[in-house]
């Protein structure tokens, strides 16, 4: 592909069927190095040479939902599971913000245990603990009154990946009970309530094809997100997609920058998926234009209990401990850990 074809699609923002083929199957070096290095020019135009940090806490893994790819699917009975208290969650934050952390991103299965006032007294909580910092949601499907009333309790910013925007490939991750239109009306609906919204997808998941992938690109271009989570699908041993293949570094770095190039103002995170299939997953990420890193700050305790994939790291660079490791790993290639709450820049598209 010559380079024009690339400037093509970072001017304009879009990308055809056939050029998206051509990028996630070729082994042309220079094509691959060009692709790159024009997503890392977008991100530091918009970004500069700065990550940003978000302190991860996952607080449950109880979860009513049966995603086949997930280890803490309801069905799995190995998996051992966990809360944290309230008390546990604030004192997560607070160490965090000692360790610099300006946004708090509060993930979990879809636990009916929180009710919609536990989690707005917990966002409220954290709000009035630190008032200069932002919390983000990540616990699935909700109605709509129950996102206005997070948001009205404080919460910033909401995570809901939509998985795949092909209906028939989602029916393929996802038992019957679950469906693509309220994934999407749950994402519309935390849009225009006035989130910072996240969607995103795996790469590599079982099903997947070069035509769904374009129908993620095209519906990330629709809703405008203000962050884009990707990360390989990595098989879980107690799940029905088990003995499925591993998703690759490769494809999922090709798709950070191609992401990156649809829409330059996106916060793009180099996932823990990521870092868990490569030692260096994170930084080829940040190298690949993705500004975001989110290292864990649950307490160490049930840190291993969050086992959504088989290996899943959650010690070295991962840990929020690690602060410093994390800041030279970035500075070593070139990139400065910033301690700021990491607002999008202006709207995406
Ligand atoms: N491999 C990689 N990512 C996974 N997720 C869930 N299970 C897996 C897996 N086996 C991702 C999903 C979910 C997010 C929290 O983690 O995309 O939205």
């Amino acid at each position: 592909m010559p380079a024009e074809k690339i400037q093509k699609i970072r001017s304009e923002r879009d990308i055809g069927r056939d050029e998206l083929k051509f990028l996630l199957e070729t082994d042309d070096v220079d094509a691959l190095r060009s692709l790159r290095e024009n997503a890392r020019e977008v991100a530091d135009e918009v970004y500069g040479r700065r990550v940003y940090i978000r302190g991860l806490i996952e607080f449950t893994n109880y979860c009513k939902n049966d995603c086949y790819y997930c280890g803490i699917r309801r069905d799995n009975r190995n998996a051992q599971r966990y809360r944290l208290g309230e008390d546990e969650i604030l004192s997560c934050c607070a160490h965090g913000y000692e360790l610099g952390f300006r946004t708090f991103v509060l993930q979990g299965g879809e636990d009916p245990y929180f009710t919609d006032d536990k989690i707005c007294s917990i966002v409220s909580k954290i709000k009035k603990n630190h008032p200069d910092c932002a919390v983000t949601l990540s616990i699935g499907e909700k109605p709509r009154e129950s996102y206005q009333a997070y948001f009205d309790a404080g919460a910033d910013r909401f995570l809901l990946r939509h998985e795949t925007a092909d209906q028939s490939h989602y029916g393929k991750l996802h038992p019957a009970e679950m469906s693509l239109e309220n994934r999407m009306r749950c994402l519309w609906d935390l849009k225009e309530i006035g989130y910072q919204v996240g969607c995103g997808f795996m790469v590599g998941s079982p099903y997947q094809t070069i035509d769904t992938i374009y129908e993620d690109l095209q519906f990330i271009r629709k809703l405008g997100p203000h962050m884009v989570g990707i990360g390989p699908f990595i098989p879980h041993k107690d799940t029905p997609f088990g003995k499925e293949k591993l998703g690759t570094m490769d494809m999922t770095l090709r798709l950070l920058s191609i992401i990156r190039l649809l829409v330059p103002n996106v916060l793009l995170p180099a996932t823990t998926a990521l870092g868990t299939i490569h030692p260096q997953g994170r930084e080829k990420g940040i190298m690949a234009g993705a500004n975001v890193v989110m290292p864990n700050l649950s307490p160490l305790s049930v840190r291993e209990k969050y086992l959504l994939y088989d290996n899943k790291i959650s010690t070295g660079m991962e840990a929020a401990e690690c602060r410093d490791d994390l800041e030279k790993r970035m500075r070593s290639i070139g990139y400065e850990v910033v301690t700021a709450r990491g607002d999008c820049a202006g709207f995406a598209v």
